[in-house]
């Protein structure tokens, strides 16, 4: 069988790095898509990632436009082949109480973190459904399920994600292609570096296991919904959390 191709959007960031190495590991040929402000970046992390023996791609793409999303995969598909495995990873935050919300807030994380949805996973999800197998992996939050103070945006965008997730999952059951989303708690990454010292410490309070996730807790997750034998898997949301949300 033809190496299977996996794009993970977001995929020079914490959390999207690590589910570039656990898809490597399981075989996948990997894209890191980036931000195409972040090409320096992205250059440097694929040395990086090269000179720790993982030969990635990487490809420029703003998720929250159609149009780049679709020059995105068209690229990857000459350079690298049709894409197998999507993983919408790429997500940002813009916190503010809502009071002081600015429509320009608002509007960068419903385009990043909701439109990227439709943007990027519209261009491979007919290839996936006429090849017969496809793997789409959507990353939510925890905020997305239970609302936090100063997220308005982002718990919005990330409870669209689930949406999505059950929609799609019922369109293409019979493709063989699975969509899934994986929420995850409070990530050791630079997004959650990024938050006030004295709120993260109050939130880490609130965890059962008194202590941040772990970007590779979550790349495990994700290799396990992109593996053959989750094929029964679909609709699903996997949350990890350390136990700060519970459901069922
Ligand atoms: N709970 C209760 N009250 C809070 C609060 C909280 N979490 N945060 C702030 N307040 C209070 C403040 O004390 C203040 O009270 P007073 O008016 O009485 O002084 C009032 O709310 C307004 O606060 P600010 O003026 O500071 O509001 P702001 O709009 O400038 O910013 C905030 C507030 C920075 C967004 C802050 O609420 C915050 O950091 N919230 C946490 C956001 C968060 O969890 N982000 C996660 C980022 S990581 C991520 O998103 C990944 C993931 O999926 C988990």
């Amino acid at each position: 069988m033809a190496e299977r191709i996996a794009l993970v959007t977001g995929g020079i960031g914490g959390i999207g790095s690590a589910i570039c190495v656990e898809l490597a590991a399981k075989g996948f040929k990997v894209v890191a898509g980036y931000y195409p402000a972040e090409k320096d970046d992205a250059e440097a992390w694929q040395e990086k990632q090269r000179a720790e023996g993982n030969a990635f791609e990487i490809a420029s793409g703003d998720v929250s436009s159609f149009e780049s999303s679709s020059d995105m995969v068209k690229d990857i598909e000459a350079r690298v082949g049709p894409i197998d495995v999507l993983i919408n990873c790429a997500g940002i935050t813009r916190d503010k109480t809502f009071r002081k919300m600015e429509p320009d807030q608002w509007k960068a994380v419903i385009a990043t973190n909701l439109d990227s949805l439709f943007n990027v996973t519209r261009q491979v999800v007919d290839g996936m459904t006429e090849r017969g197998w496809g793997r789409i992996v959507n990353i939510s939050s925890v905020n997305g399920q239970r609302g936090q103070f100063g997220q308005t945006n982002y718990s919005a965008a990330k409870a669209g994600a689930h949406g999505f997730t059950m929609a799609l999952a019922q369109e293409v059951a019979r493709k063989g292609v699975t969509v899934n989303t994986v929420s995850p708690g409070y990530i050791a990454t630079e997004m959650t570096k990024a938050m006030a010292e004295e709120v993260r410490e109050q939130i880490i309070a609130q965890v059962p296991m008194s202590r941040m996730g772990e970007p590779d807790e979550v790349a495990y997750l994700v290799g396990v919904l992109c593996d053959d034998r989750a094929a029964y898997i679909t609709g699903a949301n996997y949350e990890l959390n350390g136990g700060l949300f519970m459901s069922f």
